[in-house]
């Protein structure tokens, strides 16, 4: 082949892995893990991820039974988080995490941040019976709610647009924009959000999208928002509305 047809070839190539695939495509993170990782994650005696579902299932026994009879009636839940919740006059978007938190205060438990090891163990629990779940982010019945819900997710589709960081990239450009591409020694996916929460092994950790979501704004070099800070929130409901109707997949393995 000429090697200026073979150049332009690899170009193309490049374009087309680089190509913005649509959310529509709705491919899950764990449709890019290397075929290493993709056996670590079908293997439950390699899998670092059961160990945490059984911990979950231990903590439920003792914190949670009491009010729920067991995780599967609990199911749709991961789904449809993060949820605007009513306290008093505010309203605040939480998510699967918080309700957790909000649950173990209820049940006089000391109240825990988002990347506590309890909080991620129920979670992984959570998430794992909810897999094949669809995701389903609705607005609240109540019109007053609907609007500010409405609002905070314009906020998150917003932040999804903004430049950030000393690299000056927004989640789209990378999230849409440079699907299949490789960046460092990770390909980029179309982020969506249903394959949480995720055993990082740089992380040696589960951690929750929260996390995830600070570790994007390390890459470009922005300033981290604080766990649990309303624009996590915003952008998480703006990622699960991006994704309605993919099925849930996590717990998962990350590199
Ligand atoms: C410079 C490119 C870049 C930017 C900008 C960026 N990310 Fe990421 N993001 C990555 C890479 C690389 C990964 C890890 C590989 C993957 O899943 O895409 C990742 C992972 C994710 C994941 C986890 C996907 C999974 O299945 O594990 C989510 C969700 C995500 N990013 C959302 C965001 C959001 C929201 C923003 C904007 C605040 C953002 N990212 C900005 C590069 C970027
Ligand atoms: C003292 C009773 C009580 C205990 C104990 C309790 N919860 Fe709850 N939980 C509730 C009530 C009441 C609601 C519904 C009202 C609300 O959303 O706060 C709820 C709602 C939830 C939801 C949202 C359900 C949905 O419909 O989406 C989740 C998830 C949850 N709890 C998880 C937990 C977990 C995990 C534990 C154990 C750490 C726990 N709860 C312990 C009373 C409890």
């Amino acid at each position: 082949m000429a090697p200026a047809l073979a150049s332009l070839l690899a170009f193309l190539l490049a374009l087309c892995l680089g190509h913005p695939v649509s959310a529509q495509t709705l491919q899950s993170g764990n449709q890019f893990l290397t075929p290493q990782l993709q056996a670590m994650q079908q293997d439950a005696d390699a899998n670092p991820i059961s160990l945490w579902v059984e911990k979950g299932q231990a903590l439920w026994g003792s914190s949670c039974q009491s009010c729920h009879s067991a995780p599967q009636t609990l199911r749709a839940a991961a789904a449809q988080h993060p949820r605007l919740k009513t306290s008093g006059y505010t309203h605040r978007l939480v998510n699967l995490e918080d309700q957790i938190n909000a649950c173990r205060q209820r049940a006089g438990q000391a109240p825990k941040g988002v990347e506590d090891d309890d909080t991620l163990s129920l979670s992984a629990l959570l998430h794992s019976v909810a897999k094949g779940q669809k995701i389903d982010a609705q607005p609240p019945a109540d019109a007053a709610a609907q609007q500010r819900w409405q609002e905070e997710l314009s906020k998150g589709a917003q932040l999804y647009a903004t430049r950030l960081g000393r690299l000056n990239l927004a989640c789209v450009h990378c999230h849409d924009g440079k699907v299949g591409a490789q960046l460092r020694a990770e390909v980029v996916s179309p982020g969506h959000p249903s394959g949480f929460p995720i055993y990082r092994l740089n992380w040696q950790n589960m951690g929750s999208i929260d996390r995830r979501l600070r570790a994007c704004y390390s890459g470009v070099q922005a300033t981290l928002p604080a766990p649990g800070s309303a624009s996590l929130r915003q952008l998480e409901l703006y990622l699960k509305v991006r994704a309605n109707g993919m099925p849930l997949d996590g717990p998962s393995i990350r590199r």
